[in-house]
C-alpha cells in the first residue's frame, strides 16, 4: 500500500516574516494523521525550513536544481547544497521551468539523477498543456516527458516520486476530475510496470493543478493517486492541512 504524500511548492511566494508563521501554523496544526507532508520553499528559505521543521512531521525541499555537480555555472544550486540544508525533496521539470526556462524532458532527466546521486527524492513533473489535451496527445506527452526520466534513473525508479500537472490546470481553478487524472496516472503506472514491474507498484504519483481542500478527497480516492502537489492553495495553512488530512481517510 503506497502512502499519501502532500507536497507544497511555494513557487516564488514568501518572505522570512510570512514563512514563519506560515510554517508555524502547518506544524501546529500536524497531529499524526493525514497524508506525509513537505513544503518545497525557495532556495534562499531553505535554511528557514531547516531551522523551524527539525524534528517535526513536515520535511521540505526545494523547486529546482542544477543537473550539473559544481563549478562555474552562476546562478546554479547543486543537489549536495540542497542537501547540506536537509532537503529531502526537489522538485524536477515543474511546467513553469519548461515553459519559462526551456527545460527539455533530457535536462529534466539529468537533474532527477542529480538529485538521486546526492541522497534527494525527486519530484519529477509531466502535463500536458491546453493545445497537446485537445489535440489529443496528453499520453503521448506524458509518455514522453517520463520515459525521459526512466531511460536515466534506471534501477532507481523506486526513489522518485512522480507528479502529474496538466499545465492548464495550474493555477486557473479548472482541475482535472478525478477520472480524468486517474486515466493519466495509470497510464504513467503501466509505463513504469513497463520499465520495472517490480516496483512500479511503489511509485507515489502525486496530482497537481488547483488541488484544494474542497476537491483534495475525491481527486486521493482514486487507486493511482498518491497525494498532491500544491500551489496557491500550500499558501494558506488552514487550507493545506485540510488537504493533508483528506490524505488520510483513503
Ligand atoms: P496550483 O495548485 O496553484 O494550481 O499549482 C499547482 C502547481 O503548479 C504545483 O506545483
Amino acid at each position: 500500500m503506497r502512502r499519501k504524500l502532500v507536497v507544497g511548492n511555494w513557487k516564488m511566494n514568501g518572505s522570512l516574516a510570512s514563512n514563519a508563521s506560515l510554517l508555524a501554523g502547518i506544524a501546529e496544526g500536524l497531529n499524526g494523521t493525514g497524508a506525509d507532508s513537505a513544503v518545497c520553499a525557495p532556495a534562499p528559505y531553505l535554511a528557514q525550513c531547516q531551522a523551524a521543521l527539525q524534528g517535526s512531521k513536515l520535511a521540505w525541499g526545494a523547486q529546482d536544481v542544477s543537473a550539473q555537480a559544481g563549478g562555474a555555472y552562476t546562478g546554479e544550486v547543486s543537489a549536495a547544497m540542497l542537501g547540506d540544508f536537509a532537503c529531502r525533496f526537489v522538485i524536477v521539470g515543474h511546467s513553469e521551468r519548461r515553459a519559462y526556462h526551456a527545460e527539455s524532458s533530457e535536462l529534466v532527466a539529468k537533474k532527477a539523477v542529480a538529485a538521486l546521486d546526492a541522497g534527494l527524492t525527486p519530484i519529477v513533473c509531466v502535463g500536458e498543456t491546453l493545445a497537446e489535451r485537445e489535440a489529443e496527445q496528453t499520453f503521448v506527452v506524458v509518455r514522453n516527458q517520463l520515459g525521459a526520466v526512466l531511460a536515466l534513473v534506471g534501477e532507481r525508479l523506486n526513489k522518485i516520486v512522480v507528479a502529474y500537472e496538466p499545465v492548464w490546470a495550474i493555477g486557473t481553478g479548472k482541475t482535472a476530475t478525478p477520472e480524468m487524472a486517474q486515466e493519466v496516472h495509470a497510464r504513467l503506472r503501466a509505463q513504469m510496470a513497463e520499465h520495472n514491474a517490480i516496483v512500479a507498484g511503489g511509485v507515489q504519483i502525486l496530482y497537481g493543478g488547483s488541488m484544494k481542500p474542497e476537491n483534495a478527497r475525491e481527486l486521493m480516492a482514486q487507486p493511482d493517486i498518491d497525494g498532491g502537489l500544491i500551489g496557491g492553495a500550500a499558501l494558506k495553512a488552514a487550507d493545506f492541512l485540510a488537504i493533508i488530512h483528506a490524505g488520510s481517510s483513503n
